[in-house]
């Protein structure tokens, strides 16, 4: 049974929620103050607070951190007369998880407590742990499925040479932390890791940026200024958005590659360097060679070795991993500490087809962890395309063969179907099941068995 205590100086109030809450099943405490709201908790525990805020002696604000300190994991629903911007923002800092405007809706707090509730069985249920310490090694980059095992393998393959590596991928994928991976696991690690990008200049800042100018080469050249394949000797420079060059610039580049030389602008001599040539682009180089935008010896020339970059939902084994790291990562920057993710969110982000990749899911986690006042993320801070359905897209994780299907099923229904399909698919092979759907196995033996999934004869 679960314990709402409810601190309220209005005796209406309280015995409107304690007849309301107690003919649904819930064991329900009314106190009159915060003192004496505080001497219960001393003696009990609860599992929702229903606490006003002005009242004789403590204000339910100063009794706030008090409650807490108390009972760490209590879920507090503030409800008061006050409406100032301040107070709430005071309330929700200090640790509330709901603000509600008297006169009091019953419907509104009914679905309050019902979320604090939900949020407390989720604590105790079997979500995803995320650990506390830096889990991030020397490179900032996680993934164990096959296509991430088989970049890693590749950057310590080239990463000593001096062999120029075109990354490519969909936005978001990795590429730019791929380059530094390379650049750190080189001899060159010491020296300079310098990246331009190509799309975001126009051509002759472009020029002037890469190859370097000297004074008076231009209007507005008023000192001489090194390039970027300057600044990069023996170092890396990484190219970024390789796709975006100019006709001009590609044949300036072409030459650096092939004879290590370039000519800055307005200079007489030629200048040789050492830089080791790393490009990316999520752009179809093929398609922009037979359109003639891209020169093939320039292509060919810049991919000495291809590194790609497959797409998050082609990957969703690393997705536990990504999330856990992701989450670590946001937990140290905000001093937060969500240590957890609830198995409701896990499957909505299994579901989700990633189109803007793992910028994409890391920002959204950013975003989740930032709005998280418990130790759970939990499904309900997701933006609600994630929750609402599965959206109907080619390759999404976790799509129904008829998507529209989907739309009047709960998330568990949705996770019980495709983790079925997932096992049909894979023969009933559980090692291969539990690395599809990025979960442990005795978690997928628990699905199995909770959900009563039969393995066909
Ligand atoms: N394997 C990975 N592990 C951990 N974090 C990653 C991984 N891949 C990408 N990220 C993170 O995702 C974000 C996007 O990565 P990055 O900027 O390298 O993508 P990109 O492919 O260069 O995208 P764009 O084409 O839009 O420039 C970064 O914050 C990066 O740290
Ligand atoms: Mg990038």
């Amino acid at each position: 049974m679960n314990s709402i205590l409810i601190v309220d100086d209005d005796h209406a109030i309280c015995r409107t929620l304690e007849i309301h809450f107690g003919s649904i099943g819930h064991q329900v405490a009314i106190r009159h103050s915060v003192e004496e709201g505080l001497e219960w908790l001393n003696h009990n525990s609860a599992d929702v607070l229903v606490l006003d805020i002005r009242m004789a002696g403590l204000s339910g604000l100063e009794g706030l951190p008090m409650f807490k300190a108390l009972q760490a994991d209590l879920r507090i629903i503030m409800i008061t007369a006050y409406h100032d911007m301040a107070t709430t923002i005071e309330a929700m800092q200090n640790g509330a998880d709901e603000y509600i405007h008297k006169p009091l809706d019953l419907d509104e707090i009914d679905a309050a407590v019902a979320s604090a509730l939900k949020y407390r069985q989720q604590q105790n249920s079997d979500g995803i742990e995320v650990p506390q310490a830096t889990v991030f090694g020397k490179y900032d980059l996680v993934g164990s499925s096959a296509a991430m095992r088989t970049v890693f393998k590749t950057i310590g393959r080239v990463a000593d040479t001096s062999a120029s590596v075109l990354i490519t991928g969909e936005s978001g994928t990795g590429k730019e932390v791929v380059a530094r991976a390379i650049h750190n696991a080189s001899s060159r690690r010491d020296q300079s890791f310098v990246a331009i990008n190509c799309a975001a200049l126009v051509e002759n800042l472009l020029e002037s940026e890469m190859f370097g100018h000297k004074r008076g080469a231009f209007t507005g050249a008023v000192k001489d200024q090194l390039g970027k394949f300057e600044l990069a000797d023996k170092g890396t420079l990484f190219l970024d958005e390789v796709g975006e060059l100019s006709p001009g610039i590609q044949a300036k580049l072409l030459r650096v590659l092939q004879d290590r030389e370039y000519i800055p602008l307005g200079a007489e001599n030629v200048r040789y360097t050492d830089a080791r040539i790393i490009a990316a682009t999520n752009a179809d180089l093929n398609l922009a060679m037979q359109e003639g935008r891209f020169r093939e010896d320039l292509f060919y020339r810049l991919q000495i070795v291809n590194l790609h970059l497959p797409p998050l939902r082609e990957r969703s084994g690393d997705l536990v991993e990504l999330v856990q790291n992701l989450m670590t990562r946001s937990n140290r920057e905000m001093g937060r500490s969500v240590n957890r993710i609830s198995v409701e969110a896990m499957a909505c982000l299994n579901s989700y087809h990633w189109p803007g990749n793992i910028r994409e899911l890391q920002n959204l986690l950013t975003k989740a962890v930032a709005l998280c006042n418990g130790e759970v993320l939990t499904a309900d801070l997701l933006p609600e395309h994630l929750t609402r359905d599965v959206p109907p897209h080619e390759g999404a994780i976790g799509r129904f063969s008829d998507p529209h299907s989907t739309k009047n099923l709960s998330l568990q229904e949705i996770e019980r179907h495709h983790v079925e399909q997932v096992l049909e698919s894979t023969g009933w092979h559980k090692g291969q099941t539990c690395d599809i759907l990025g979960v442990s196995r005795p978690r997928l033996q628990r699905m199995i068995s909770n959900y009563g999934i039969q393995e066909p004869e």
